[in-house]
């Protein structure tokens, strides 16, 4: 365990997740000769241990795991910056952070084609029913699996909610793959979505019932939060699947859960549910029509590489004083951070 909590050192103190500490080599030389590391190795700390551990630190990268409120924000005196590893903020109170001239940066793109290979991963194992061809093999059930048809990715239709930089490069791969792919994402031009291959259209009504898969890749905001519900699952084909590799708050996950048990669609994959890790009694589990993964689309060597490296150095040069462009998730807090 690295917990260099009693090292009496001028150096600032940064807190490091435990869930990255399988990863810590890579941050290493970027962290360790500017700041002292407080971490708990593949621990996920409660909120209350967080608020102890953040009143003594002057920075921290953090993950989903971090729920950094508001309170948490004012338990730390010494916090001045917030590097979030990967792309999602959702659990950062930013106007928090910003009120108390805390600079929150996140790693647009880092993680990005990690996260869309594994999107074309779970839709290759739904459409093809890797996992559950799999299971049959291991029953004996060699030949029953003949009953089971898969679908043809060529001339099926994706429909992507949120097409940044995620869901461009499932655009672009999916396209590859003979795919007719359209997009609905109210915040790109038609151009910027033509660019990718797919067609930009204005409304969730215009892809749901046409979308023989729906991928979806939007950031959570206030508008997007619970965006597919019963309606829209009821909008859905029924041997439509749906994909979320995005974040779970986008969806309605009860509203999920009668539409896979009661096959208002034919099968979902999710990367991402509420809460994570997901408990073993969760109804969920009992589906035979869901792939599960466990947050694990940005975990490949590179991608994991390229984010860490990404959040470390945006730490360290927050700390020093000095605000990125790139990345930076709330831009008012200049004002303030200069007068610190
Ligand atoms: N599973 C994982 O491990 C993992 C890893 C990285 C990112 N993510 C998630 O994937 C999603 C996409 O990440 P990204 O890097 O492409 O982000 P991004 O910011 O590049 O793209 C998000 C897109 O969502 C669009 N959007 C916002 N509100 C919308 C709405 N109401 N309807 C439709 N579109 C909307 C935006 O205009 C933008 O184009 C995010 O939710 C992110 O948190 C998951």
């Amino acid at each position: 365990m690295v917990d260099y909590t009693n090292v009496i050192s001028m150096k600032p103190k940064i807190y490091f997740p435990g869930t990255l500490y399988g990863s810590y080599e890579i941050a290493r030389p970027i962290l360790e000769p500017d700041v002292e590391i407080v971490v708990f190795p593949e621990k996920v700390l409660s909120a209350e241990q967080l608020a102890e551990v953040f009143h003594d630190v002057d920075g921290a990268i953090v993950t989903a795991f971090e729920k950094i409120s508001r309170s948490l924000i004012e338990a730390a005196p010494r916090l001045r910056a917030i590097s979030k590893f990967g792309v999602g903020i959702e659990t950062i109170d930013l106007e928090a952070a910003t009120e108390h001239g805390i600079p929150v940066t996140n790693c647009p793109g880092a993680n990005a084609l990690g996260v869309a290979e594994h999107t074309l991963a779970l839709m290759f194992s739904l459409l093809r029913h890797v996992p559950r061809l799999d299971r049959m093999v291991r029953q004996g059930d060699w030949i029953k699996s003949k009953r089971f048809y898969g679908a043809d990715f060529e001339g099926s239709t994706l429909g992507i909610i949120g097409i940044g930089n995620v869901g461009s490069l499932v655009a672009q791969r999916a396209c590859a793959l003979g795919m007719s792919v359209i997009a609905y994402d109210p915040y790109q031009s038609a151009e910027t979505v033509a660019r990718t291959g797919a067609k930009k259209v204005n409304s969730l009504d215009d892809l749901l019932p046409v979308a023989d898969v729906v991928s979806l890749h939007a950031t959570v905001t206030k508008e997007s939060r619970g965006m597919l519900g019963e309606t829209e699952f009821r909008k859905m084909k029924p041997t439509a699947y749906l994909i979320n590799a995005a974040r779970a708050a986008l969806v309605d996950q009860d509203a999920m859960f009668r539409a896979l048990k009661e096959r208002w669609i034919s099968g979902a994959a999710v990367d991402v549910l509420e809460p994570e890790p997901l408990p073993l009694d969760s109804p969920l589990l009992q589906l035979d029509n869901l792939i599960i993964t466990p947050h694990h689309a940005g975990t490949t060597l590179r991608t994991r590489e390229r984010t860490l490296k990404q959040a470390s150095s945006n730490l360290i040069r927050m700390l020093s004083g000095d605000i990125p462009d790139i990345g930076l998730c709330n831009p008012a807090v200049r004002d303030r951070f200069t007068q610190k």
